[in-house]
């Protein structure tokens, strides 16, 4: 009796640790097909060099757009990225500097800059959201940091979506400046399809479908999204292992305890 529930609290355990949120997002979309992702399950990790295309991916089409405000650029050493190549890709952007020796921030009414550091943000493309509306039509590109966790299972959204753009069916009526897409909630979207093939070179010589740029771009925003996603999975694992020995001992124990009553 006891045997057999001990095993069904394992089995318990394990289904709820395996378990990798798979609940569909609810878009009103076409629920968008569920992808694998390097970082799924109990063991999942992150593959630095898919993270690595997946940044330029996000640099060279999407950060036109897009903000990832949560990111600074010395994180970029977390995907592979060594300290030298940091500055490099921080000192290609600029920042509003500090007041100088006389306290001044602007000169001639426009802002003292400077090159971005490894301990800056990742630079925002507008100055503000009224800016980037005004750019885009009225429509607000979001902030991409948290993207692939506004929902459950929204990285698979995310992928849909960078592949999703087709024709409007026919009788569907388009407005001026939106594209078709079959995932997008009701849709019409005001953001054009961004990514066609070889819309980027990869530094690694992958060749760049639009597949596998949506593919590496969704697994990079994964990352903006929980840096620490490996460390919480290790800690899973070693929860998992305490579990299971101190089952063992507890069973270990009890049976000591009533041996003499059999
Ligand atoms: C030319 C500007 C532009 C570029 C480049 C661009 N986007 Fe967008 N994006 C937008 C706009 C505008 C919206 C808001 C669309 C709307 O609300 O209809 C948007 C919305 C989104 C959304 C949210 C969709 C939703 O369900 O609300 C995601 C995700 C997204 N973009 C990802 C990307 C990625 C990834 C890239 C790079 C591969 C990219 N975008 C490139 C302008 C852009």
């Amino acid at each position: 009796m006891l045997k057999k529930s001990m095993f069904s609290a394992i089995a318990v355990l394990l289904l709820v640790s395996f378990g990798t949120g798979q609940a569909l997002a609810s878009v009103g979309g076409t629920p968008p097909p569920s992808q694998q992702w390097s970082t799924d399950g109990f063991f999942g990790a992150f593959d630095r060099a898919q993270l690595k295309r997946g940044y330029q991916v996000f640099q060279e089409i999407c950060s036109s757009c897009h903000s990832i405000r949560l990111i600074y650029y010395r994180n970029l050493q977390e995907i592979g990225f060594t300290e030298d190549e940091v500055k490099e890709i921080a000192a290609e952007f600029e920042v509003p500097a500090g007041p100088n020796e006389d306290g001044e921030t602007h000169e001639d009414g426009e802002p003292i800059m400077r090159k971005a550091k490894p301990f800056d943000k990742i630079v925002n493309p507008f100055a503000n959201d009224n800016a980037a509306r005004a750019a885009n039509a009225g429509a607000l590109p979001p902030d991409l940091s948290l993207m692939t966790k506004a929902r459950p299972g929204f990285a698979d959204y995310v992928y849909a979506l960078m592949v999703g753009y087709k024709d409007a069916p026919e009788g569907f009526k388009l407005q001026e400046g939106m594209s078709y897409n079959e995932y997008f909630p009701g849709h019409q979207i005001a953001m054009g399809p961004p990514l066609s093939d070889e819309g980027v070179e990869y530094a690694d010589g992958t060749k760049a479908t639009v597949d596998q740029m949506a593919r590496d771009i969704t697994a990079f925003l994964i990352w903006t999204a929980e840096p620490e996603l490996e460390e919480r999975k290790r800690l899973g694992v070693k929860v998992l292992i305490f579990l299971l020995v101190f089952t063992a001992m507890l069973y270990a124990v009890k049976r000591q305890v009533w041996s003499d009553q059999h």
